[in-house]
């Protein structure tokens, strides 16, 4: 698969797997790891290059495993060791690659070390995580508040400190500044390369240094009452402080004596911030992830600009990624509709860059909804009232029409959708017009066509309905055109003359058709065309 120069986490794809959701085998309605090896030849079928399977760790479930208790177990919920070897073994024999979640900035509060570093103030892991004296009323020592609602720090009554945690109270923050940490989170991404694991995605990579100072937030003066809690305030001092990088190098330093290796950063920042965190020489993260597919407006003339923004701020050999969806986000097909969803994956599939896809994302399953008093999304029982909760994104696969779509033979930890009988896996193998058939069909165009994934990027023309763009490598030449509206509108290349045929569409009618001038698009239309010479 490799083309001359090019990396396999630069021509692949990647596919998130939730494993809670993805397939059970053990009838306890959660999925585990013998359900992606079950399903890994699904993923072959369907052109996944690179597997990113979401915390399997042992843990006590707070948030779902990103609260982890031990970094180098198997949940025994998930399988065991045996298992994991086995996936990884597979996937390697089928050609796809894994990579794992790595949760460095914080544990569980039942983690050893945390649990050794409350125990008394002059504990040797005291200064594992970030202890402060109250202020002197008593109250807590800074103004620094929780992702998921309230303020950031948590009493301890038996040595009488605060600690700090940016997500749950049982999720204290490692304090990276101590090089014990350091060693001892180097130590577990061995512990998994020995193993064979092909990279790391990072959890929240830009909290991981706080000022040393930890000085007050600023307020927010954009702040509205229907965003979260944690947006009152501007999280300047808890967050991308300069000193992160030199960890993000160390963790480059490390994968790279493991050869081909690749770091992906969790990293929610404008585009100036985030491209920093490639590093200086490029020795920083391969690919921090790139989320604005999921923050901005779904209007054509934005999403033009700032792919262009985007391009533009890229370092020299700075590699690009494209993403729309992840497990703490709004589904793609419930955001813009499912007719647009398929707009959104032939963008998400032709852009330069390494694309990554959630699961369900094929099939265009939709946000579930789900009642409050079944909430199990801390984010969402913290913060009543304000729909933040992340269970809608993350139910259950459905691979069939059986009970339970074939996910499990019991009752899943979450609903599956009410439309699983038509929605799933299996009705959408045998039907040329769905969703899947269309990602299976773009994944396989953009394997054979190395324009598709490394060929230059270049804007031809968009407006406030449309996105049109070339991408060529050696003299091969495409160019998509994609309506971003249910309207109808009319791409008209003024001044380049571009000949070609449609080689796929959203709308397979369109298939075959010449472009010779101007051409009209339908609502949700997106076309690819091969462009002549
Ligand atoms: C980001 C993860 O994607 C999210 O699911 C988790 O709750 C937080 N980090 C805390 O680890």
């Amino acid at each position: 698969m490799e083309q001359k120069g090019f990396l396999w986490w630069q021509r692949g794809i990647i596919y998130q797997i939730y494993p809670r959701s993805f397939q059970d085998t053990n009838g306890d309605g959660i999925g585990d790891l013998k359900g992606i090896i079950r399903k890994l030849e699904y993923l072959h079928w369907l052109g996944i290059d690179v597997i990113w399977v979401s915390p399997i760790y042992p843990s006590p479930m707070k948030d779902f495993g990103y609260d982890i208790s031990n970094y180098t177990d198997v949940h025994p919920l998930f399988g065991s060791m045996a298992d994991f070897d086995e996936l990884i073994t597979r996937a390697h024999t089928l050609g796809m690659k894994l990579i794992l979640d790595l949760v460095p900035n914080h544990t569980s509060n039942e983690h050893p070390w945390f649990i050794e570093s409350r125990s008394g103030r002059d504990n040797p892991k005291r200064d594992w995580y970030i202890w402060k004296d109250a202020q002197e009323d008593g109250s807590v020592p800074n103004n620094w508040l929780s992702v998921f609602g309230g303020n950031a720090w948590e009493w301890d009554e038996q040595t009488r400190q605060y600690y700090y945690h940016a997500f749950l109270k049982e999720q204290p923050d490692l304090n990276w500044r101590n090089p014990e940490v350091q060693q001892a989170m180097y130590n577990v991404m061995r512990f998994w390369l020995d193993k064979g694991v092909d990279g790391f995605r990072i959890d929240v990579m830009w909290h991981m240094i706080k000022d040393s100072q930890l000085r007050d937030n600023p307020l927010n003066p954009d702040y509205t009452d229907l965003q979260a809690d944690y947006n009152r305030l501007l999280p300047v001092y808890s967050t991308d402080q300069p000193e992160v990088h030199d960890i993000v190098r160390q963790m480059r330093t490390l994968v790279d004596n493991y050869g081909e290796k690749v770091i992906i950063g969790e990293i929610y920042l404008p585009i100036e911030k985030l491209v920093v965190y490639y590093g200086v020489d490029n020795l920083g993260a391969h690919l921090p992830f790139n989320f604005q597919l999921l923050t901005l407006p779904w209007e054509a003339s934005k999403i033009s600009s700032a792919i262009d923004a985007y391009e533009a701020a890229l370092p020299i050999n700075g590699w690009p990624n494209w993403v729309l969806g992840n497990h703490d986000q709004q589904r793609i097909a419930s955001r813009v509709g499912l007719a647009q969803a398929k707009v959104a994956a032939m963008l998400l599939l032709t852009l330069r860059g390494t694309p990554t896809i959630y699961y369900g994302e094929e099939i265009g399953m939709k946000d579930v909804p789900i009642e409050e008093d079944q909430i199990r999304d801390p984010q969402g029982l913290n913060m009543p009232g304000k729909h933040l909760s992340r269970d809608p994104e993350r139910t259950p696969m459905p691979w069939d029409s059986s009970t339970y779509g074939g996910f499990s033979k019991e009752q899943p930890w979450l609903p599956l959708a009410r439309d699983y009988k038509r929605v799933n896996v299996q009705k959408q193998q045998d039907d040329p017009f769905s969703m899947l058939t269309f990602y299976r069909r773009l994944i396989e165009i953009r394997k054979k066509e190395p324009a598709l994934s490394i060929g230059s990027y270049r804007p031809v023309y968009s407006n406030h309905q449309l996105l049109s763009y070339i991408r060529e490598w050696n003299n091969d030449k495409f160019l998509v055109i994609l309506n971003l509206t249910p309207g109808v509108c009319y791409f008209t290349p003024a001044h380049i003359d571009l000949k070609g045929t449609i080689i796929i569409a959203t709308h397979s009618e369109l298939e075959g058709l010449p472009l010779n001038g101007t051409f009209g698009l339908g609502g949700d239309e997106g076309i690819l065309v091969k462009l002549e010479e």
